[in-house]
């Protein structure tokens, strides 16, 4: 038996590199040898506000940047969280479990927040909750995540240990997150202190995977670095430096000493400028497949369809269950 994988993005702007390095290229790594649910998490996209119209448009665009970054339809379930109903209806029974202390130490929450002073709602802050419903479903194994994450999969964690203390072990499986060495925390290129976003409003922060050449090169290039000349791992006294690093890393599969011997007596500029070509490399072949995708939308509709089914079965084993265990009489 194969161990299952579940992961999935919230539909909002497009993905990043960061969002690529982070989490997509080690989902489809793993699609050859483990059972995997990869989903598009548009009820996580409504806890901010969202235009409607633009919200289709997005689910459809993220499932075509899916497909483009390499995840194969026929090895993967792929699906549109809100095509299956349980996610919602296991949220609910694991919310009456959550306890508000637990929500409110989530960094993410507090971020958030402070972004979105006007829309503190209360989907915000249960967010985690549908998180944990969302991995708890499919017995998922392993949820491979960027670092910024590991908060929501421990309390995951938490909560299968609540429900089995209070309805009995074995009904929900405890998940692990699957975290890269390198890569799981991708930087802003414009300030290196804070993490690389989809929804940063500041374009020149990030690199979309479906930007155009000019835009990567003209992004990468002007990333903020230091002063300095030598070209150094170093994440405290040279944070910009180390993200290009790191993201030259995982991008060339070469170690951060093979890149510092090969930038010796280099300037910083060369190494943008290769980054940049290597960037453009790596993506191109996505932006071209992701505009063929997006031309085909009956094809994207037979992906949706064939991964919900395929999902719904699974999740309604898992809520069954869960609806036994707590005490719900079965609809007669
Ligand atoms: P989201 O959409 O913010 O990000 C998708 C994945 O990309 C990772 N990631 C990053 N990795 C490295 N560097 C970065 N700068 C960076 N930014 C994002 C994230 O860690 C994530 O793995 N709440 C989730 C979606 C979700 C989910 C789930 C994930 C909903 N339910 C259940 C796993 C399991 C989110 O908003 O990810």
């Amino acid at each position: 038996m194969k161990k299952t994988i579940l992961s999935g993005s919230t539909v909002t702007g497009d993905l990043t590199l960061g969002n690529y390095i982070g989490a997509i290229n080690n989902w489809t790594q793993l699609q050859d040898d483990y059972d995997c649910l990869y989903f598009l998490a548009d009820l996580h996209a409504l806890t901010v506000q969202q235009d409607p119209k633009l919200l289709k448009e997005r689910t459809y665009s993220f499932l075509a940047q899916y497909v483009a970054l390499g995840l194969d339809p026929q090895k993967n379930i792929i699906f549109a969280q809100s095509h299956v109903h349980q996610h919602a209806e296991l949220m609910w029974i694991l919310s009456c479990l959550t306890p508000m202390g637990n929500l409110n130490r989530m960094t993410q929450f507090k971020e958030k927040s402070e972004k979105h002073t006007k829309n503190i709602n209360a989907g915000l802050f249960t967010y985690p909750t549908l998180m944990a419903a969302d991995i708890l479903l499919y017995q998922a194994d392993k949820v491979p995540v960027g670092e910024d994450q590991k908060q929501h999969i421990e309390l995951c964690r938490d909560l299968v240990t609540y429900f089995s203390n209070r309805y009995g072990e074995g009904i929900l499986k405890m998940p692990e997150p699957f975290i890269a060495k390198t890569g799981a925390r991708i930087m802003s290129l414009q300030d290196p202190t804070k993490k690389m976003s989809k929804s940063d409003e500041n374009e020149k922060n990030f690199v979309s995977v479906i930007d155009d050449a000019k835009k990567i090169e003209k992004k990468i290039k002007s990333a903020t670095t230091d002063s300095d000349i030598v070209v150094k791992y170093d994440l405290e006294n040279k944070p910009g430096l180390a993200n290009l690093l790191t993201i030259y890393s995982v991008l060339s599969k070469k170690s951060y000493e093979t890149l510092e011997k090969e930038y010796e007596g280099k300037m910083y500029g060369h190494l943008k400028g290769d980054l940049a070509n290597l960037v453009v490399e790596t993506l191109a072949p996505v932006k071209i497949k992701y505009d063929d995708l997006m031309k085909n939308r009956d094809y994207l509709d037979q992906v949706l369809k064939q991964g919900a089914d395929k999902a719904s079965q699974r999740a309604q084993v898992t809520l069954g269950k869960v609806y036994d265990a707590v005490g719900l009489v079965r609809r007669p």
